[in-house]
């Protein structure tokens, strides 16, 4: 694979010069400083077409919601919204964005293992389409929460570990995530008998990043015992190539193992609902920064005016990247691509080669779209980075860059 499979799809180099939705990111960087989220909408649209498509091809009655904990980013994913997907949300915090992005109610889907009452009562006063129902106590919340007959669905832990870090695991039996297979039964009877709740169906999430998929044949066989039911969520998952030399499953072949394991494990007739989030936003942004200092040591550090304050993938999932120097045609040299915290952790990326950096370069690290954006933070004070919008050569601010003034904005003085 080249460079391309991991940029952005509308990414092209004219006249030496790197564009995203038709905007040379050098420009984009002079214009909005830097770092920055930088995103291609004809890409993101492409990816939720994909999505229904290859969905629709396989299962006619797939609802395909947006897992919005990977981009909860209003500007972005009202987008998604456009292109008819649905959105995901793990609390009222999401549930907020999600219907400022303009998702339809019926259409958004909360989850979550511990949720609050507050979380629980907007979902229902926002009519979402369905409440996944976690464990007893949300059972006890829903009886005061739901008058009306509000939709749910069991999550339940399979006892399929997700083939993944350890720490996007979520369907081994130590999960913190959904009721054990043995005790859904219990749990199934009681929802069935509460006059406000109607339960539709099952849900499981095996765990983020899955680059094998046969864990939803296992997850969606061992579902099967509980009694047939007219809607399975499968959940989310799909991996995605974040370095060239990474391989990577595709959203078809993600359709064609949630599909296959509903037509052969539970019942073809069902409703289908997954919940993709880094696979549908991954690939279409790009964080860009700029190079604060270069040291030529042991080892050649190159700090950048970013790093673990709006990435955090490297930290805390190991996730390797492929960082390059933009616009540069020169020779290159073995790097540690550092940020500017005060943290020895602050890595990007290792023994990476870039084209001998230079103070004021600027550098580019592809598929930044999901969990960089939402696990940003104010660590050290930085600034969180604006989200610049391209397409077709025009560029808009989604979300303005953090002031000094945002830092103080909370505190009581
Ligand atoms: C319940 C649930 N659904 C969907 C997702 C989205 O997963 P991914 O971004 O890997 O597609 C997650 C993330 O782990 C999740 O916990």
């Amino acid at each position: 694979m080249s460079l391309f499979d991991v940029l952005p799809r509308s990414a092209a180099a004219v006249a030496g010069r790197l564009t995203v939705g038709g905007c040379a990111l050098a420009d984009l960087a002079a214009e909005f400083g830097t770092p920055a989220f930088v995103v291609d909408e004809a890409g993101l649209r492409e990816t939720a077409r994909t999505y229904l498509r290859e969905f629709g091809a396989r299962h006619r009655d797939t609802d395909v919601h947006f897992a919005s904990k990977a981009l909860p980013c209003a500007p972005v994913t009202r987008i998604l919204a456009e292109e008819g997907l649905g959105c995901d949300v793990a609390s009222a915090g999401e549930l907020a964005i999600a219907l400022a992005a303009g998702f339809d109610p019926a259409h958004i889907l909360l989850h979550g293992n511990a949720k609050s009452d507050r979380d629980i009562g907007d979902a229902v006063a926002a009519g979402v389409g369905v409440i996944v129902v976690d464990g007893p106590d949300d059972v006890d919340r829903l009886e005061r929460l739901a008058p009306d007959r509000q939709a749910v669905l069991l999550r339940v832990n399979p006892a399929v570990p997700g083939e993944t870090h350890a720490a996007m695991d979520t369907g081994s039996p130590e999960a913190k995530f959904g009721v054990a297979l043995e005790q859904a039964p219990a749990l199934l009877e009681r929802i069935a008998g509460v006059d406000g709740l109607e339960l539709q169906g099952l849900h499981v999430h095996i765990g983020s990043q899955l680059l094998d998929l046969d864990g939803f044949g296992r997850a969606a066989e061992a579902l099967a015992g509980l009694g047939h039911f007219g809607v399975y969520d499968l959940g989310g998952g799909l991996g995605i190539a974040y370095r060239p030399q990474d391989a990577a499953p595709t959203v078809a072949d993600y359709a064609e193992a949630t599909v296959g394991a509903l037509h052969a494990h539970l019942d073809p007739t069902a409703r289908l609902i997954v919940e993709p989030g880094r696979s549908v936003v991954g690939r279409s942004i790009v964080t860009l920064y700029s190079v604060v200092t270069v040291k030529r040591g042991v080892l050649t550090h190159v700090a950048v005016d970013g790093g673990m304050g709006d990435n955090l993938e490297p930290m805390l999932y190991g996730q390797r990247f492929a960082p390059f120097v933009l616009d540069a045609d020169r020779s290159g040299e073995t790097c540690e691509l550092v940020g500017h915290h005060c943290e020895s952790g602050d890595v990007l990326e290792r023994g990476v080669e870039l084209a001998t950096p230079r103070v004021g370069d600027h550098v580019v690290v592809p598929v930044t779209g999901a969990y960089c954006y939402s696990l940003s933070n104010n660590y050290n004070g930085a600034r969180r980075p604006p989200v610049i919008i391209c397409n077709d050569g025009d560029a808009r601010i989604g979300v303005r860059r953090e002031t000094m003034d945002d830092l103080l904005v909370r505190s009581v003085l």
